[in-house]
């Protein structure tokens, strides 16, 4: 549909439950050369719970061809239903009936990826969020919950395998070389849930036993050539499935879980039931291929897709506006099962670093939505880290508020009370009140408030009393102008001038939680100290707002080196940089003038980083291109990567024999898998990236540097190394970096998930001239529109990565990414949808790029899809 028109709107207060139940949904699909038909047979019935209507049965139903209807075996033809714009009318129903209907569809067409599709010889799903409107009419809302049994056929040859939810009940032959499968899945699930399967795969199989004693059967499938990769994504999800038995007391429900990787797919994976269906570069992982960094990220995804089976599939949502429901608490989920595998202060600080550089501009800009949106045009537009980073901050501060043992037993509540159940936000609340007998009433405005909270503290000492105040104040944000006083745990220590914390009461607690309801609230510590103490805030990122305090240098510096919460020593890492950048930028001082202050700093961390190389790889790295445009308005996007490159050059200099040192140090002769040796390449890779931005701007020993990174191209260890040593190479334009990319496209041209990264490397060296290269780079043989992940490899990471590419000043960069919108909207919409919030900047940019941007977006609005319409609506 590339009508320009936007969808219709649809509001939360328009809720009202639905008129028909489907007990049970039995589906027969049979996969043809060209084309599939399914048959469908709803057990409808009326709700009792719903509106009195008339008999009327409406359905949803996209791209579908109607072949047959029929009540109760009676047929039906046109007028006795109605085919309408996306939905079936019956008119004319009984209370209770069978409702059969064949289809025909088309997955070899289907390049938006939602409802059936093929993707590498195999065939898939999609359905969340509105998807399975695509393979049969259903009321294909999440409040509907049926149960499946479905029936695939296909040819036996070249779809051996054929697998949907539940437990295969029967299978066999079939005439021409064709078969069947059955399969059936007692759990009533709504629609968005299910998932089929047919194709040709290899399959690693392992098994679990449940703490009641049941063995579970794993099986995780891709294909053939990838078979060696599946070994991560296995032991992260017999982790998954122990930690959350033993953290939540969930135990897996089904005798078989099944994983399926897929080389098409929107975004990172789906947790239907029973069959979770996953992009191949959030399972895949093999060290040759794969970086530590997607280590971490398959095994983050593929627990949540596991956790799922509970906070998502056992309880479910009402409707989509609840969307954080679910995925703020399996997001939350997720990130305490990383915690706990992993080191939780550099977990904790990895996902505060995203939620502040990512979800705050967001939340500042023109798609600011509440985590529960009040209404929408396209559900797919706010699949976003609003919905999902933020709404994981709402569940942490119920954590935080109730203690781990409360919340505990209220999340157990509330798993038990609505098994089975489609709920809503409000639902999870009410148990976390229940349980704990506090009052969230206020703590609920979280849910509907969009927007983050300016927090500006400031204090006084006097007679051996530390008095903060504590201010808050969100900005208004479109649709939402008046806001009310959120409530804001803030954790806190007071730090004397060794940088020890000072006992806070009598019992000589030396952190404490203050909670800020009011707009301004006043807290008194009498603490024993003759100096004002220096303020630990916030502590752990206590509450998702933006903090602001007039910290002296001295006294970050103290925080650095002695908090003993991780996120304070990384925030007060990250206000250094600012601070030092924002005089570059605003100041107009040199970069070299910021040395003399930065490089002790430095010095002390590296000199502490064999403690904890991870946290000294965070302390270490600069903040993004994009996280320092975002705090200078308006937007100067060269002055930012002037800056930030002078400085980075400057600290290559000044400290080369401590990082040489470091990368020195560090080297490992054989790959290790654990988090040590993941955490000693992190740092070797900054050290490495600060000599080789030396080396870019014609400093350092430049030669050694080169001779160094062609080493590790020539021999790596592992992808780790051998990407950064790429990349390091390419983004600062040092010799042999074009030779280096040819060799790597050589090795790895059969590798997807690797030329991916070969991809992204190139669109994100910095500099106007990238765009050029971006042109170039589609124009490549490897690059498909259809494939997401290689589509986002060179335009997303340009658009939202590469600021001095994307804002060249002479609009090329916007120019590119028109076209590429304009080109991706006929192809999959909800891609062209998100990539389209890359210009979600336009209203903060110098006027000259803000006036190019503009026009380029303006182009593309009357040919617009719905999905885009609504994102570009937003933005202009
Ligand atoms: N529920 C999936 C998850 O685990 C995301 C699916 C989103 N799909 C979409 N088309 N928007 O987060
Ligand atoms: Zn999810």
């Amino acid at each position: 549909m590339r009508d320009g028109n936007p969808a219709p709107v649809t509001r939360l207060t328009d809720y009202r439950p639905p008129a028909w139940l489907v007990d049970h949904t039995r589906l027969d699909v049979d996969l043809r050369d060209g084309h599939a038909t399914v048959t469908a047979e709803l057990t409808v019935r009326r709700n009792p719970a719903g509106d009195d209507r008339p008999g009327e049965l409406v359905l949803d139903g996209e791209h579908l061809e109607l072949l047959s209807l029929s009540v109760d075996d009676r047929p039906l033809g046109e007028p006795d239903y109605r085919l309408e714009e996306g939905r079936l009318t019956v008119p004319g129903v009984p209370e209770q009936f069978t409702l059969t209907s064949k289809v025909r569809i088309h997955p070899e067409s289907n390049t938006a990826l939602e409802g059936l599709y093929r993707s590498n010889g195999m065939y898939c799903t999609q359905c969340e969020a509105e998807g399975f409107r695509r393979i049969t009419f259903f009321p294909d809302r999440p409040d509907v919950l049926s149960r499946f049994t479905t029936t695939i056929h296909a040819d036996r040859a070249a779809y051996p395998l054929l697998l949907s939810n539940g437990n295969p009940v029967d299978s066999g032959d079939e005439e021409g070389g064709r078969h069947f499968a059955t399969w059936d899945d007692p759990f009533p699930k709504p629609c968005y849930l299910f998932a089929l399967v047919a194709g040709d795969l290899a399959c690693l199989e392992d098994s679990f036993r449940t703490a009641s004693g049941r063995d579970v059967a794993l099986r995780l499938y891709a294909e053939h050539r990838d078979l060696d990769k599946l070994g991560h994504a296995m032991d992260s999800l017999k982790r998954a499935m122990a930690w959350d038995e033993q953290v939540f007391g969930r135990e897996y429900d089904l005798d078989i879980f099944q994983v399926v990787a897929v080389s098409h797919f929107n975004m990172g994976a789906m947790e239907n039931k029973g069959l979770n269906i996953f992009n191949t570069s959030c399972v895949l992982a093999h060290p040759a291929t794969t970086t530590d960094a997607g280590f971490e990220r398959v095994e983050s995804v593929v627990a949540h897709e596991y956790f799922h089976n509970w906070s998502g599939n056992r309880v479910t949502c009402r409707d989509w506006f609840q969307l954080s429901l679910k995925e703020g608490f399996t997001v939350f989920r997720d990130q305490e099962f990383s915690s706990d595998m992993n080191s939780r202060a550099v977990t904790r600080v990895e996902n505060v670093d995203f939620l502040v550089n990512h979800q705050f501009p967001e939340d500042q800009g023109p798609m600011a939505h509440p985590v529960r949106p009040s209404e929408y045009q396209k559900i797919d537009n706010f699949y976003t880290l609003t919905v999902y980073e933020k709404g994981s901050e709402i569940v942490r501060m119920q954590h935080e508020l109730l203690g781990a043992e409360d919340f505990r037993r209220a999340s157990d509540l509330y798993f038990e009370r609505f098994d089975g159940q489609a709920v809503t936000c409000d639902d999870f609340v009410a148990c976390m009140e229940e349980v704990s007998g506090l009052d969230l009433s206020q703590f609920k405005r979280w849910y509907s408030q969009a927007g983050t909270p300016l927090v500006t503290a400031s204090d006084r000492f006097a007679d051996g009393e530390y008095q903060l105040t504590l201010r808050q104040e969100t900005p208004p944000t479109p649709g939402q102008s008046d806001k009310q006083p959120l409530m804001i745990p803030v954790k806190l220590a007071l730090l004397d001038d060794q940088g020890r914390a000072l006992p806070l009461d009598d019992s000589g607690a030396t952190e404490t939680v203050v909670i800020l309801r009011d707009s301004e609230q006043t807290f008194r510590f009498p603490v024993a100290t003759d100096r004002i103490p220096t303020p630990s805030l916030l502590r752990g990122f206590s509450a998702p707002v933006s903090l602001r305090y007039p910290f002296k240098e001295a006294q970050l510096i103290t925080l650095l080196a002695h908090d003993s919460d991780g996120f304070c020593r990384w925030d007060a890492a990250q206000r250094l940089y600012f601070a030092a950048l924002a005089r570059i930028i605003d100041d107009g001082e040199d970069a070299a003038a910021q040395l003399d202050r930065l490089t002790p700093v430095l010095e002390q961390v590296i000199q502490r980083a064999g403690e904890d190389p991870a946290e000294a790889a965070l302390l270490l790295t600069l903040p993004t291109e994009t996280a320092v445009g975002d705090r200078h308005t308006p937007l100067r996007p060269q002055a930012v990567h002037d800056a930030l490159s002078a400085l980075r050059a400057g600290l290559g200099e000044a400290l080369a024999a401590s990082w040489w040192r470091l990368v020195e140090e560090l080297a490992e002769p054989e790959y290790r898998a654990d988090g040590e040796a993941m955490g000693k390449r992190r740092l070797r890779q900054v050290a490495l990236g600060y000599l080789s931005a030396a080396a870019g701007a014609g400093r350092g020993d430049r030669d050694k540097l080169v001779a160094q990174l062609q080493g590790m191209l020539d021999a790596p260890t592992c992808m780790t190394e051998e990407l950064g040593a790429l990349r390091a190479l390419v983004h600062n334009q040092l010799p042999g970096a074009e030779p280096a990319l040819a060799a790597f496209a050589q090795r790895w041209r059969d590798e997807a998930l690797v030329m991916d990264q070969w991809f992204a490397v190139q669109a994100t060296v910095p500099g106007a001239d990238t765009v050029a290269r971006a042109e170039g780079l589609l124009a490549h043989d490897a690059f498909e529109w259809t494939l997401p992940n290689r589509v986002r490899a060179v335009v997303g990471t340009l658009v939202n990565g590469n600021p001095s590419a994307f804002h060249a000043p002479d609009g090329s960069g916007y120019a590119f990414f028109a076209r590429a919108l304009k080109k991706l909207d006929g192809i999959n919409p909800q891609i062209a949808a998100r990539l389209a919030n890359g210009a979600a900047r336009l209203q903060r940019l110098e006027p000259a790029l803000a006036e190019q941007l503009s026009a380029a977006l303006r182009e593309l609005r009357p040919a617009a899809s719905a999905n885009l319409a609504e994102v570009l609506d937003r933005i202009l």
